[in-house]
């Protein structure tokens, strides 16, 4: 059992893809909460990264995702609360890097950007790909000065 704790959202713009994806990560085994968007009426993307960033950022859950249209709203909002590394991703380089270099907290995807097929490939890298620290460290020490 994958005790790994994911805080997941979209917002309309991502709700489906976001669906998806919350059922895969629970085949996988992860421990997985939604914190909405629950429907496809429109919605503020704002309100939903901040779901997911806080009950990061109080140590709840150890990774978010977050789906929007782009994934840049999301990317962007989630980037403004201190302690969130967010990183908007369509392949699955960029997924390992965030990981490896960034030591990324939190994915964001763009439903209109990218499938569920790529969106798998690309979580499944995010997820298995562990920080490497070192020289890196003192750069991520850096972003929260
Ligand atoms: C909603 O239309 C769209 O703007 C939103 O999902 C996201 O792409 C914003 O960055």
């Amino acid at each position: 059992m994958n005790k790994i704790k994911i805080a997941i959202a979209s917002d309309h713009g991502g709700y489906t893809l976001k669906n998806f994806l919350y059922k895969y990560l629970l085949t996988k085994g992860y421990s997985v909460e939604d914190f909405g968007t629950n429907s496809t009426d429109s919605c503020d993307y704002p309100i939903f990264a901040k779901k997911v960033c806080t009950s990061i950022l109080s140590n709840e859950f150890q990774y978010g995702i977050l789906i929007c249209g782009t994934g840049l709203g999301m990317q962007i909002c989630a980037n403004r609360y201190k302690g969130i590394r967010a990183a908007c991703v369509s392949d699955t380089y960029s997924a390992k890097m965030s990981r490896l270099h960034n030591n990324s907290n939190v994915l964001t995807m763009g439903a209109r950007v990218i499938g569920e097929g790529l969106a798998v490939d690309i979580i499944d890298i995010w997820l298995n790909t562990s920080y490497e620290g070192g020289r890196h460290e003192k750069r991520i020490k850096m972003l929260d000065e």
